[in-house]
């Protein structure tokens, strides 16, 4: 017999130990995890194997399959926006093939068994693409059908794989005579995402975090991005948490494939006001560069996440409030304690 197992790739990325922890302390999971890299040590016991390798690696995936019997994938691993434009090629690879690779193996898959495979998919912010600044100051708070034109290589695959996994759950082979895949495609657009434990790479949201844990360890810090820059943001936690809810949302009560959640929007000045609030001495300049700029700049001011709240009852643990003084600030502190600054 196979053993039955949720499937987190990407499980060593930022989202990726959010997902591992919160799926343990559900404590009715075993959980097969794929990285690229080994997971954090923290993080070992929690899961029922490892795996260190590439989704891109077919044979791999197959082997996983013929000793698993994957009944939830988390599909987290990604190339973030600001690393996939070096690379865009490569980002197709990864963000998309890989996609596309496990939506084919979870199509297989469902032959052999009666209820759906489902297939859990973290999209963005960078689907949306506003033109100029006056759209972005029109269009505050976006639906998930308004302004779908990325200007990325990481927000055309997203909205790609989106439509992938739409595609595969509702209309796969619709012309043949036996149509019995069967997938539970799910997706949500997350706002840019804050960790108190891990720092991201390659994400042009990455300056609200950074900001944060340059002050904690007494570092200046100089901002990519201008004082007026907004975009909606949510702490590391809430993600987790936004994932598993929709995952184990009746599918009977979700109206749509795709959704937007968030948590607060802030200017990046803001975030500095935030800061300094705890920490007084943080050294925080502007310098913008105008071309994380441009990006940032098309994305919207904040998401409306009112599907979610109304289908499936998305409310996030932290407002902005809550997420510095309970979450973020007791967290990093603690981890940087000793090193020069810390609160
Ligand atoms: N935080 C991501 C990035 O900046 C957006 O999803 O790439």
């Amino acid at each position: 017999m196979r053993k039955k197992v949720v499937f987190v790739t990407g499980a060593s990325g930022e989202v990726g130990q959010a997902i591992v922890k919160r799926l343990a302390e559900e404590g009715n999971h075993d959980l097969l995890t794929l990285d690229l890299q080994s997971l954090p040590e923290a993080l070992q016991s929690l899961v029922t194997t490892h795996i260190e390798g590439d989704i891109l690696n077919n044979i791999l995936l197959a082997r996983l399959v013929s000793e698993y019997e994957i009944d939830v994938i988390y599909h987290l691993a990604a190339l973030l926006s600001k690393s996939s434009e070096f690379a865009p090629d490569t980002a197709h690879e990864v963000n998309v093939e890989g996609t596309l690779g496990l939506l084919r193996l979870a199509a297989e898959q469902s032959q052999w068994r009666s209820k759906p495979i489902q297939f859990v998919f973290p999209s963005s912010v960078a689907v949306y693409g506003l033109p100029d600044p006056e759209s972005k100051g029109l269009y505050k708070r976006v639906r998930e059908w308004e302004w779908n034109q990325p200007r990325t290589i990481y927000g055309c695959n997203k909205l790609y794989c989106e439509m992938l996994g739409s595609y595969y759950s509702q209309h796969y082979r619709q012309l043949a005579a036996d149509q019995s895949v069967l997938i539970d495609f799910r997706a949500l657009r997350f706002p840019g995402l804050i960790s108190a434990f891990t720092l991201p790479t390659g994400g042009t949201s990455d300056y609200a975090p950074e900001m944060i844990h340059a002050a904690a360890q007494g570092r200046p810090y100089k901002c990519f991005v201008r004082e007026d820059s907004r975009i909606s943001f949510m702490t590391m936690p809430d993600a987790a948490k936004s994932l598993v809810r929709l995952a184990e949302a009746p599918r009977e009560e979700l109206t749509r494939q795709v959704y937007n959640v968030t948590s607060f929007s802030l200017s990046a000045a803001e975030i500095r006001d935030m800061v300094l609030k705890y920490f007084p001495e943080a050294e925080i300049t502007f310098q913008p560069d105008p071309k994380p700029q441009a990006i940032i700049d098309s994305w919207p001011a904040d998401l409306d996440d009112s599907a979610a709240q109304i289908d499936w009852g998305w409310e996030p643990t932290y407002d902005l409030e809550r997420a510095f003084s309970e979450y973020l600030i007791p967290n990093i502190t603690e981890r940087y304690a000793g090193e020069s600054g810390g609160a």
